[in-house]
């Protein structure tokens, strides 16, 4: 009897804890282009640090992107949803949105994601899909971020994670990084150590946002632990 009793509550227990995790655990879809080392960052600590999420899934609009295979390898469900395949930017945010759909995301992350997305498709994740931009935005949104902070005289530059908006590069800032421009810096050299910034403040801000702890009010970010929201 005794050892039934133990049995029971054995089974009991599991199944709370597994309740609690359905509806606890937010699940994140990330999309790529290419080598992925965002992605990366953010697997590697969500489950180093016990984040209440899990990578649900790694989505690539090219079926030769890099990250695909650790996503893999990881044991994280991975998909191509080719824009070349696909006739118009319509029909492609069409594919892309269903096959997201399809894993259902309380969080969709663009980490390196190469493709402009229409407004239709950023209207449907609003509030709940976050960037990576590789200067301090609202500076030099676009391309060849670096090179043009050069070129222009920066002394600092920088990467911004931001909640997307239709506008491109744009929406509620919710951390920055900043790295001084020291004197024979080339554009390489910036990219890599802004890029190692990456991997520090978009992990933290993926945390914030499946811990609840990210407040946009009025077009401004905030940290409800009053965390600092910059990386220098
Ligand atoms: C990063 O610099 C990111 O800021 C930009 O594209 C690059 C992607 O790198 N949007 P990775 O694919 O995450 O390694």
């Amino acid at each position: 009897m005794v050892v039934e009793g133990r049995v029971n509550e054995g089974r009991i227990l599991a199944g709370m804890a597994l309740a609690t995790l359905a509806g606890f655990m937010k699940r994140i879809v990330i999309l790529i282009s290419g080598r992925g080392s965002n992605m990366e960052a953010i697997v590697q600590r969500c489950r180093r640090e016990g984040w209440p999420a899990a990578v649900a899934a790694v989505i690539a609009n090219r079926p030769g992107a890099g990250g695909l295979a650790f996503a893999a390898a990881q044991g994280i469900a991975t998909a191509v949803v080719d824009h070349k395949a696909h006739a118009s930017r319509e029909a492609f945010d069409a594919a892309l949105a269903e096959t997201i759909d399809g894993f259902a995301p309380d969080l969709v992350v663009l980490a390196g994601f190469m493709r402009i997305l229409g407004t239709d498709f950023v209207r449907r994740y609003e509030g709940r899909m976050l960037n990576i931009h590789p200067s301090l935005l609202p500076a030099f949104p676009g391309l060849h971020t670096h090179q043009r902070a050069l070129d222009a005289g920066c002394k600092a530059v920088g990467a911004t994670v931001h909640f997307v908006t239709p506008e491109l590069d744009h929406g509620p800032i919710v951390m920055q990084s900043v790295v001084p421009v020291r004197p024979g810096d080339d554009e390489a050299a910036l990219a890599a150590s802004v890029l190692a910034t990456e991997h520090v403040i978009y992990p933290l801000s993926v945390r914030w946002f499946v811990e609840g702890k990210l407040a946009v009010d009025g077009g401004l970010v905030r940290q409800t632990d009053g965390a600092s929201q910059v990386l220098l």
